[in-house]
């Protein structure tokens, strides 16, 4: 735990300004920034300010490579713009001058035979480190799509989603029989080969998940998140409503102690 920054902020836009700085700073840091990127609501506001900071010339993209955390395996051709390709390129790949050479998802052709998670580890440990990951969080805490139970060696694979999972994510379906039960997510033990990482989470709804890691010492498999106490640099940068069910004095402890 002593390695865990935790940055506590007044709310999401403040969340979007800190990440997208320590993100913009391992940029400008690094002449072939290699970044681990994630998707869903939480990180957009981050995204948008990557874009306001290439607009006005303070990162370039065009030597950064970009391995994203995961991509749904049997998505219907109708619901192609929910892929997680499509969602990168709409709110930042087409927005910058990134080369869409240099993107990789876990898979490509969403069809089980064609094992591109298998090649994505081969280029990804040719290409990698990756130099900051960043990441979002599930209500089961769940990271990447690596649910409870996974394995803390896991590696890039087909993964089952949870009840829960495809609950949260039916809302971006027109019904939830249209949510792809598997998805193939980096691993555990992928994600924490990252140099840096940071995991933003914002909200009422991930504060169960937010308690629990700061209730435990070590790696819960029935938490996903806790593998990030293992790793050395790892930031974690939520709102107030995500903090709001943790141990007030405990919590002032931990910040002060991890300074
Ligand atoms: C999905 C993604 C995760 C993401 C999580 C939280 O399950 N696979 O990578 O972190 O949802 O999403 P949101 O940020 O929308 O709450």
């Amino acid at each position: 735990m002593e390695s865990i920054k935790l940055i506590i902020c007044k709310d999401k836009n403040e969340i979007d300004k800190i990440a997208s700085n320590i993100i913009s700073e391992t940029m400008k840091d690094n002449k072939k920034p290699v970044l681990g990127l994630a998707t869903g609501k939480s990180p957009i506001g981050i995204y948008k300010n990557l874009i306001s900071k290439f607009n006005n010339g303070e990162i370039s993209f065009k030597k950064t490579l970009t391995f994203n955390l995961d991509e749904y395996l049997g998505l219907k051709e109708a619901d192609h713009n929910n892929s997680y390709e499509f969602y990168m390129s709409d709110n930042l790949f087409d927005k910058v001058d990134i080369k869409k050479k240099n993107t990789y998802f876990p898979t490509l052709l969403g069809k089980k035979e064609n094992k591109d998670w298998e090649k994505f580890e081969k280029i990804l440990s040719k290409k990698g480190p990756i130099d900051i990951q960043l990441l979002g969080l599930g209500t089961n805490g769940h990271i990447g799509f690596n649910e409870p139970g996974s394995s803390i060696t896991s590696r890039t694979r087909v993964v089952d989603l949870t009840p829960s999972t495809i609950k949260s994510n039916s809302v971006y379906f027109k019904s939830k029989d249209d949510v792809p039960t598997q998805a193939v997510s980096m691993g555990l033990g992928t994600i924490l080969e990252a140099k840096k990482i940071i995991l933003v989470a914002f909200g009422k709804e991930k504060s169960d998940a937010i308690k629990k890691f700061f209730d435990l010492n070590e790696f819960d498999e029935e938490l996903p998140m806790s593998s990030l106490i293992t790793h050395n640099d790892t930031y974690i940068v939520i709102d107030e409503a995500a903090a709001s069910k943790l141990n007030k004095t405990k919590i002032k402890k931990f910040l002060l102690d991890n300074k």
